[in-house]
């Protein structure tokens, strides 16, 4: 039995575009939609409260659209949301993960740096990770202000951003840091300018080819997978903001990771 229903993804913007990129490579049949809440971006410092609102909007929206299950495509509506959004709607929610693990398992100083937003900082998931597997590593962590908003202006290489990261990163290097963990799905846009910062012995961890894997886990177990969907998949963008930043966004991961979305479709949508 193939279920060629799409997977849904959000994000409080563009940046979950990075989780798309993998989960395309990880899941080559599934059709997807994604959904950018670029209107109300960013998330990172909004009390949990309003965030859940929003992932419910978004979430009913999707589950409008056929979703059969949904990818919470960023660490702070994650955080905040997920618990919620699993115990209200009845289909599969897959959210990120703070790669604390593989760093503090990797870390040959024994000190790892990891950039979130305020909001993923204080969300259950990273304080139990951290209890669970950083216990015995110095944790480096950093709220990257403004970092969200330079990409959803479509400028993750200007020099505003390389000062920006500049000043996160040099605290954590102070820490002889080894692992910089990603704990934000806009980050990963940051990684050519990240890869020009870094000393060669940091390695970048994005948790967001771990989390396609899961995706398929959930697939599969759930019976839930399409099967061979030929030229019938899809690729439909919605933004409740600034379509453009999204459109360039999309080329920008198709020519990273040399692959051509089939069937795309651009659409505003101000249900929020
Ligand atoms: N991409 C979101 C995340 O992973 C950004 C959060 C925000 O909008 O502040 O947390």
């Amino acid at each position: 039995m193939s279920d060629n229903r799409p997977i849904g993804v959000f994000d409080s913007g563009a940046g979950g575009l990075s989780v798309l990129q993998e989960l395309v490579k990880e899941l080559p049949n599934e059709s997807f939609i994604f959904f950018a809440d670029s209107a109300n971006c960013p998330y990172g410092s909004k009390p949990k409260d309003e965030i859940i609102a929003l992932s419910s909007l978004i979430s009913t929206f999707l589950i409008s659209k056929e979703c059969k299950v949904i990818v919470v495509a960023c660490n702070t509506a994650t955080a905040a949301a997920i618990d919620w959004l699993r115990e209200h709607f009845a289909i599969p929610f897959i959210g990120m993960e703070p790669a604390i693990k593989p760093a503090a398992i990797n870390t040959k100083t024994k000190s790892i740096g990891v950039l979130a937003t305020a909001g993923t900082f204080k969300g259950r998931l990273y304080i139990e990770t951290s209890h669970k597997y950083a216990k015995d590593v110095n944790v480096c962590y950093q709220v990257g202000e403004g970092l969200v908003e330079l990409v959803e202006q479509g400028k993750v290489n200007s020099a505003e951003a390389e000062e920006l990261l500049l000043k996160y990163i040099r605290p954590m290097l102070d820490c002889n840091i080894d692992q910089l963990v990603l704990g934000c799905t806009h980050y990963p846009f940051f990684k050519p300018l990240l890869k020009k910062l870094l000393p060669h012995n940091v390695d970048v961890i994005d948790p967001s080819p771990a989390v396609a894997k899961q995706v398929s886990k959930v697939l599969i177990d759930n019976q839930l997978n399409t099967l061979d969907a030929g030229d019938l998949k899809y690729h439909a963008f919605y933004s409740s903001g600034n379509i453009d930043v999204l459109k360039v966004l999309v080329t920008k991961i198709e020519k990273d990771a040399g692959m051509q979305l089939l069937n795309k479709s651009f659409f505003n949508n101000f249900i929020l």
